[in-house]
């Protein structure tokens, strides 16, 4: 088969590399890609949210099967726009990406289906937006509706804070036509589990358990960021709490998305929180998690091309999905002032050497004319190692990462500690 993978990081690194491990794949293309990525696929000069562009190359190139991984082209319709022109296609239409794009339809679908998440109100109008939050106190949290990056997320410690990121949305415009609608939520407290599911639109797969660390740097201080490092599975999450979300969370959401006329078929990403009142849903999004994606599928014993056309297909209840026994962290080198400014086209030392005990996957790097890996982006590489338990693992993705040097190379040194 002929495989185009759509997106150019860490994510979609690691997608390629467990592609290219099926004896069914015989070629791999990216759109773009990056310099990692060059070496397990042919990248395609293409950008991710160019849904013309790509439906035309993978016609006229016959691509046997498209992953759209990145948000934005699956909010843009990218899959309905690839099996238009008869091309199959991993990934949620746009009737179910909108699971990820709008905040707000995501809450609503949760209080007709009485899924548990924070209790919330949405708003279009400032001035009751401000009013509400007079009225409800502080600690609250407050939401831009649309993608915004990940960075469309307020947690108020008070009111005046609260207030002022109302107005910086709605009034200054501060994320565009995302922010334009907001929602309020009630702020909640517990640990923060991801836990991706293989939805075929009926069925769904859960993958083991992982954790994201969103912050800067270390004791979960600074800005927040795509995403600095991830370990899987994750020991708060007890078999009893997975049976819990099941019964609660997973099912009901698939279901509820079929209810509702737009099936789920793709990588569902549950974003929870375990509170003292139990597990709720802090997000969604219609996707592999970045780098969540990078330790999970580490651990993936079973033929990753299977798993995917079956969700296409709707008979994931039909194939094999074996995980094996251990633990996987990936650690995310960044740019010195990431998720600030950043410089790039930084010589990148050490990826051989690293590469030995470790699998690096590339997220922003580029080739310069010289030959020579550089950095391209905010997030460089996410070292990835996979041992027989989680503390091996992360032993083991710090060690191999130490091989590694580009001038103002960043990283957290707690990947995985908190748990
Ligand atoms: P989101 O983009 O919705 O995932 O939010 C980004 C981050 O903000 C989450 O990972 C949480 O750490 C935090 N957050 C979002 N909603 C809430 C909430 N209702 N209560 C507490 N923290 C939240
Ligand atoms: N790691 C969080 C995300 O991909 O949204």
């Amino acid at each position: 088969m002929k495989v185009l993978v759509v997106g150019g990081g860490g994510r979609e690194h690691a997608i390629l590399w467990a592609l290219a491990k099926s004896p069914k794949v015989t070629q791999l293309f990216c759109a773009p890609g990056n310099a990692g990525i060059a070496d397990v696929a042919q990248c395609v000069d293409l950008k991710a949210t160019d849904v013309e562009g790509i439906t035309a190359w993978a016609k006229e190139h016959a691509m046997d099967f498209v992953v759209v991984a990145p948000d934005d082209p699956l909010a843009l319709g990218m899959v309905d726009a690839l099996e238009a022109a008869g091309i199959p296609a991993f990934g949620p239409r746009k009737n179910a990406a909108i699971l990820e794009a709008s905040k707000a339809f995501s809450k609503e679908l949760m209080a007709k289906y009485h899924i548990p998440t924070a209790k919330h109100r949405t708003f279009t109008q400032l001035e009751e937006a401000l009013a509400y939050l007079e009225e409800q106190g502080a600690p609250i949290v407050v939401k831009a509706d649309g993608l915004a990056l990940g960075k469309g997320v307020v947690v108020a410690q008070s009111v005046a804070e609260a207030q002022e990121a109302a107005r910086a949305m709605m009034e200054e415009g501060k994320f565009g036509a995302a922010g334009r609608t907001l929602v309020i939520e009630e702020c909640m407290t517990g640990p923060e589990v991801t836990v991706l599911a293989f939805c075929d639109g009926k069925h769904l797969v859960t993958m083991p358990a992982s954790q994201d660390h969103k912050r800067a740097f270390d004791g979960n201080q600074g800005p927040n960021t795509g995403g600095m490092g991830a370990i899987a599975p994750v020991k708060c999450y007890t078999p009893d709490i997975a049976r819990q979300c099941m019964e609660e969370i997973f099912q009901p959401t698939v279901a509820a998305m079929a209810a509702e006329g737009r099936p789920f078929q793709g990588v569902l990403y549950f974003g929870l929180m375990l509170t003292p009142q139990g597990p709720k849903v802090v997000e969604y999004n219609a996707r592999f998690g970045d780098p969540e994606c990078q330790a999970v599928l580490s651990l993936l014993e079973s033929d990753l091309m299977d798993i995917l056309e079956a969700c296409r297909n709707g008979t994931l209840d039909q194939v094999d999905v074996a995980w094996r026994v251990g633990g996987a962290c990936c650690l995310v080198l960044a740019s010195g002032g990431y998720p600030g400014a950043y410089p790039k086209g930084l010589p990148i030392t050490g990826l051989e050497e690293a590469g030995k005990s470790a699998v690096v996957f590339h997220a922003g790097t580029a080739r310069n004319e010289q030959g020579e890996t550089v950095t391209n982006g905010g997030r460089v590489l996410g070292v990835t190692a996979v041992a027989d338990d989680l503390e091996t693992a992360i032993a083991e993705a710090y060690a191999a990462a130490k091989c590694i040097h580009f001038d103002g190379m960043h990283f957290r040194a707690d990947i995985g500690h908190a748990f």
